[in-house]
């Protein structure tokens, strides 16, 4: 059982700046919630019970937003106000933070979470990638999957050829229902994806990838990728994809917001 999930929210947004210098970009306004809120709802409807949000300086303002404010409590309520409060969000699950020192990359982040994991298989949901679906939850597409098969298993879309650079690409033996067995993976491919199979943002890992993250080399300021880990992972013990149902909207490009705003207006 998958109850645990790592939502790495530390890095700079500089693909926002330069409003992210300030807010960050998990809290942009999807109408009146911000987005990482979607994350977390998704989580949380998945089965998941434990959260851990990998914050750094700039984001206290998500710590802030999954608390309570009991100053707006105590005004609303000298006011007769407080049905402004209800469609409020206090998380049903428990939600841990801790920060990321230094700005090393994605596989830093989850590395945080070792102790948190516990030895246990845990989900990790970009907060980048908001999938939208009427069904099946995003994440819980990949636990069921992860429990009919043992291994860890990592969401996947097809994506246009021209855009395959912005992802970290498979390369996989097809199974049944959208799953491959990976034999290889690259980050950000600039010629030659191994296929049109792009990882977007949603995992589910055994303990063991803390082993492939802890062995990569982390040298000075340079970033230490989770997808060199899910290669080892996937050489040694084995890692499938799984075609993910559902619209994945990047909400760190313009054009990614602006659908997504565009698809949660039509959808109220
Ligand atoms: C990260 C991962 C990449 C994945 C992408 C999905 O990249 O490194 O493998 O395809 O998320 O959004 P980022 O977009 O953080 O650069």
């Amino acid at each position: 059982m998958v109850k645990k999930a790592i939502i790495p929210a530390a890095g700079y947004g500089t693909r926002g700046l330069p409003v992210t210098k300030v807010i960050p970009k998990e809290m942009f306004p999807v109408g009146a919630k911000p987005a990482i809120q979607y994350i977390v709802e998704e989580a949380f409807a998945s089965g998941i019970e434990e959260l851990l949000i990998i914050v750094s300086r700039a984001k206290s303002l998500i710590v802030d937003y999954f608390d309570r404010s009991l100053e707006l409590e105590a005004f609303l309520e000298r006011r007769n106000k407080t049905h402004l409060l209800k469609e409020e969000f206090i998380p049903s699950g428990q939600i841990y933070y801790t920060r990321q020192p230094y700005a090393r990359g994605l596989g830093d982040a989850v590395r945080l979470g070792k102790s948190f994991a516990g030895g246990e298989p845990f989900a990790v949901l970009l907060p980048d990638d908001i999938v939208l679906h009427k069904g099946v939850p995003a994440i819980r597409q990949l636990i069921e999957h992860y429990e009919r098969c043992g291994q860890s298993v990592v969401g996947l879309n097809k994506v246009e050829r021209n855009e395959l650079h912005k992802y970290g690409v498979i390369r996989g033996e097809p199974l049944d229902n959208g799953a491959y067995c990976i034999t290889d993976m690259v980050e950000k491919p600039k010629t030659n994806p191994p296929s049109d199979l792009a990882v977007i943002g949603r995992y589910v890992f055994t303990p063991a990838i803390f082993s492939y993250l802890e062995t990569l080399p982390s040298p000075g300021e340079e970033e230490i990728q989770l997808t060199e880990a899910i290669r080892r992972l996937a050489a040694e013990e084995g890692c499938q994809g799984k075609l993910i149902a559902g619209t994945r909207f990047d909400i760190g490009t313009a054009d990614g917001y602006m659908s997504l705003l565009s698809a949660v207006w039509k959808e109220r």
